[in-house]
């Protein structure tokens, strides 16, 4: 049952380190190759959240065995052929858009067609982005309004390669893409705007043909068919997009330090940490490696005496789409009034959240204008909270939960955030971190 969590005291400095949960786009990527390697694939420190579990029960579905003990995970591959499609499979995607877009792309040759549903949050949300792409290989989709779940795809034995331009900075829509080339004889080219890149370093790493010309603003991608995935072991790294809320919360309270142990900083994810260091917070990275090709590092964060307003340039919004909430409130403290640009995709998230983060500033009192894509925020360096302040009807999406506790622990007041269940989607683990770090300082 889902639950209020109250929250009516601030955080007082602290100086801590930590560990967060597995990256969330790493889980989901990993459980996907591995059902479509040869072999039995083991990950540790998975990702044991909704959105991930969502994943291996769809592939379940679809005749591939799982076992998922803690946080370790063995997934037994049949080959990229290895599917079992029978009638009237229905795949429950939840509240996950990156497990329904990347899995139409592993199911662009299924048998008979497959019926692919979701939560409130992602039957609201737009999937013509990916269905035109995927039409163009010769697949059939049959879905409501024309954009929305329920949808149901009906693959072919007769896929052509494609050429396709991803403008919108989609790794959801870039990666759906690669895994139908991955089914398809021939060549297919992707000229796709900077996103998240976890997709092209596996394709690397498991050594499926994959040619990247990486220029200014987009990657050219080339991807050919293969006959065989080897197995993948992985041991998962943490979530940049999870570490980013105690980022922001050393960011909001004086005299703080953290340490975030191995987190994936992978570039195109490290937006917030660019932006943030702009505003005058100091982040560095402590111990960096590469493991398998994916950048590695623990993460130091130090609060600032002073923030800085930042005009922020757009060339940094797809490295930081998930945490734009969070740098939100670091402006609300901030010494001037910021502004953020070209910010459309924020409402195509789990909750319309460009407005749901204007509507968390307002109940704080912050001036702020928004419009459909752009939002200024007036900052105020003595910003504290002396009211009640309630949260919900926000479509439960996890992060505009947990950016509200972020808030509440900053700056004060008395929250009430409704539907705390939320958080099992990305981050389970959430509220019991944020007790590790309330306890002695
Ligand atoms: C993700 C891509 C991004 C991001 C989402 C995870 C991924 O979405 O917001 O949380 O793992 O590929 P879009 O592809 O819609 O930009």
């Amino acid at each position: 049952m889902s639950k209020i969590t109250i929250i009516k005291k601030k955080i007082f400095k602290f100086n801590k380190k930590i560990y967060v949960s597995g990256d969330k786009s790493l889980s989901i990527r990993w459980v996907l190759f591995s059902s479509l390697a040869s072999g039995v694939s083991k990950a540790k420190n998975i990702l044991v959240s909704e959105d991930v579990l969502a994943a291996l029960k769809a592939i379940q579905k679809l005749g591939i065995k799982v076992i998922l003990k803690n946080n370790e995970c063995k997934i037994f591959g049949k080959g990229i052929y290895g599917f079992k499609y029978k009638k009237n499979i229905t795949i429950n995607a939840q509240n996950s858009g990156t497990l329904a877009r990347l899995i139409l792309g592993l199911l662009v040759d299924c048998k008979y067609p497959i019926k692919i549903i979701g939560d409130k949050s992602l039957s609201r949300r737009d999937f013509k982005r990916i269905v035109d792409p995927l039409s163009k290989f010769g697949v059939n989709f049959n879905l409501k309004n024309n954009k929305n779940l329920p949808l149901e795809i009906c693959g072919t034995n007769n896929l052509k390669p494609i050429k396709y331009l991803e403008n919108r900075g989609s790794a959801q829509c870039k990666s759906s893409v690669i895994f139908a080339g991955i089914k398809t004889r021939g060549t297919t080219f992707i000229k796709a705007k900077k996103s998240r890149d976890h997709t092209e370093i596996l394709c690397k790493h498991l050594k499926i043909p994959i040619k990247i010309q990486k220029r200014k603003n987009y990657d050219l991608i080339e991807i050919k068919k293969v006959k065989k995935i080897k197995k993948l072991n992985y041991k998962i790294p943490s979530d940049i997009s999870s570490g980013a809320f105690f980022i922001a919360l050393t960011a909001l309270v004086k005299n703080s330090q953290l340490i975030i142990k191995n987190v994936n900083i992978n570039q195109s994810r490290i937006g917030i940490i660019t932006i943030l260091k702009k505003m005058g917070v100091e982040i560095l990275f402590k111990n960096k490696k590469i493991y398998k090709g994916e950048k590695v590092a623990d993460i130091l964060v130090i609060s600032p005496k002073k923030i800085n307003p930042i005009n922020c340039p757009t060339n940094l919004n797809t490295g930081a789409i998930d945490e734009f909430l969070l740098i939100f409130l670091v402006a609300a403290k901030a010494n001037g009034v910021s502004y953020f640009k070209d910010l459309s995709e924020m409402n195509q998230k789990e909750s319309p959240r460009l407005k749901w983060g204007s509507k968390i500033l307002n109940l704080m009192d912050v001036k702020n204008i928004v419009t459909n894509n752009s939002i200024k925020i007036f900052g105020n360096p003595d910003l504290k909270i002396n009211k009640k302040i309630i949260i919900k009807n926000y479509l439960k999406d996890h992060r505009v939960f947990m950016t509200s506790v972020i808030a509440a622990l900053s700056f004060g007041g008395l929250w009430h955030i409704h539907d705390n269940n939320s958080i099992h989607s990305s981050f389970p683990n959430f509220l019991k971190i944020i007790n590790q770090i309330r306890k002695n300082g």
